[in-house]
């Protein structure tokens, strides 16, 4: 007769998935929960009424015309070769900015092409710098790495680049050299701001000269509103040590996935290493290639207008139930966010339980901050209700905030 012994799997994870326990356990209790909320300004969800749903059905079935067996099969491993033309021409033509093909690795959603630059970088224990606040899905990745995080405040401006020194600084003379700085260069998520060209000329001197290198994420750069683009860090440098993300998630749809990795023809495919066999969605990336190829500035036009629409309802909704208030609500250039000073004397608990009656989700400042801090503010995301929702919501949760003042 044979023993059975109960295993648990706990006892025999590696140390990374341990680490990764904890830095999930660490994002989700920041994190509350509100149920069935009927105003979903959580996550930085796309809005599902401009999805292409025809666009997409139409490129599909052209693709497998033209593609036949192709299209089903295993595909290359640094991605489809059209979808990375595709992101060069959308660079050239957003940008003006010229990059080819061997700069581009296909990842699924920027989520993943980020994980991938990290991987290839940081070990348990190096620093790693980022800003604070930064996104909380990256944090959590940063951390699932076991880096020691450590966050540069933001303002106005973008990356406060004193600080950065004094950081970088410190750690030079203790001998140590930071692996990455990530930076969230246009409407950073989740505080708002674009860098301007002053502090992005100053981050790229300091990796210069701390010899570190940057991961550039650039999510939300084509949906601009409103202001002046500037050229990104990818552009601007000229010693190779900037790594750009991107993605297709917020100008056609998150759920195809896809997104990429921009980077100096070397290093691609050292990231590459990171990645699992047969390309990453053959398929799909096919599909999102031939829709885009003929459809991508119309689209992403109407997109600008879409959420330049819902940001303007949704500000419009804070602005009238909290005038009069020394709350602060921020006005982005572009992408999916408003950001929040609470008024002072906010009850944080007690706001949480008048939004959660009033069923309006948002996220706590806390989630973004690597090293703590954020109580005094909260994330909205504008993206995926309608206008109208976008307004009604913001009044019900301005007048929650109200309730919490003491
Ligand atoms: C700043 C930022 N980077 C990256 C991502 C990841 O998006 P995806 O993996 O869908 O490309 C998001 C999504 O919300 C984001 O806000």
């Amino acid at each position: 007769m044979t023993t059975t012994r109960a295993v648990d799997f706990r006892t025999l994870l590696s140390t990374r998935a341990q680490i990764g326990q904890t830095a999930r356990g660490t994002i989700a209790s920041t994190t509350r929960t509100v149920l069935t909320p009927l105003y979903e300004f959580g996550g930085g969800r796309p809005d599902p009424g401009s999805f292409p749903y025809d666009g997409l059905v139409d490129a599909t079935a052209r693709m497998m015309k033209e593609e036949g067996a192709d299209a089903l099969t295993y595909g290359d491993a640094l991605g489809y070769a059209g979808l990375r033309d595709l992101v060069c021409h959308k660079y050239e033509l957003f940008e003006g900015l010229k990059v080819e093909r061997d700069n581009i690795l296909i990842s699924n959603g920027s989520s993943h092409a980020l994980s991938l630059a990290i991987s290839a970088f940081v070990d348990t224990g190096d620093p790693m710098i980022c800003e604070s606040p930064t996104f909380s899905g990256t944090l959590s990745t940063i951390r699932r790495h076991g880096p020691e995080v450590i966050g540069v405040p933001v303002d106005r401006e973008g990356i406060d680049t004193n600080a950065l020194r004094e950081r970088l600084e410190a750690l030079w003379r203790a001998g140590r050299r930071c692996k990455l700085i990530y930076t969230i260069v246009n409407f950073q998520n989740p505080s708002g701001p674009t860098m301007t060209m002053r502090r992005r000329h100053e981050l790229l001197a300091l990796a210069r000269e701390y010899e570190t290198m940057i991961l550039e994420d650039d999510a939300y750069g084509e949906l601009r509103f409103e202001g002046e683009q500037h050229p990104s860090l990818y552009a601007l440098d000229d010693s190779g040590s900037v790594i750009r993300s991107g993605t297709l998630s917020k100008i056609l749809g998150a759920g195809v996935r896809l997104g990429w990795l921009c980077a100096p023809k070397d290093l691609v495919p050292v990231m590459n290493s990171f990645n699992f066999g047969g390309g990453v969605n053959p398929f799909m990336s096919r599909v999102a290639t031939y829709y885009m190829r003929d459809h991508m500035p119309s689209h992403v036009a109407l997109l600008v207008d879409v959420y330049r629409n819902k940001r303007d309802a949704m500000r419009r909704g804070l602005l009238e139930t909290l005038e009069g208030t020394d709350a602060d609500v921020n006005k982005p250039e572009g992408g999916f966010f408003l950001w929040i000073k609470l008024p002072t004397g906010t009850d944080r608990e007690k706001l949480a339980t008048l939004a959660a009656e009033a069923r309006v989700q948002y996220v706590p400042g806390g989630s973004f901050y690597p090293n703590g801090g954020g109580e005094r503010y909260i994330r909205l995301a504008y993206s995926y209700e309608s206008v109208e929702k976008c307004y009604e919501g913001a009044r019900l949760l301005g007048n929650a905030i109200r309730g919490a003042m003491s």
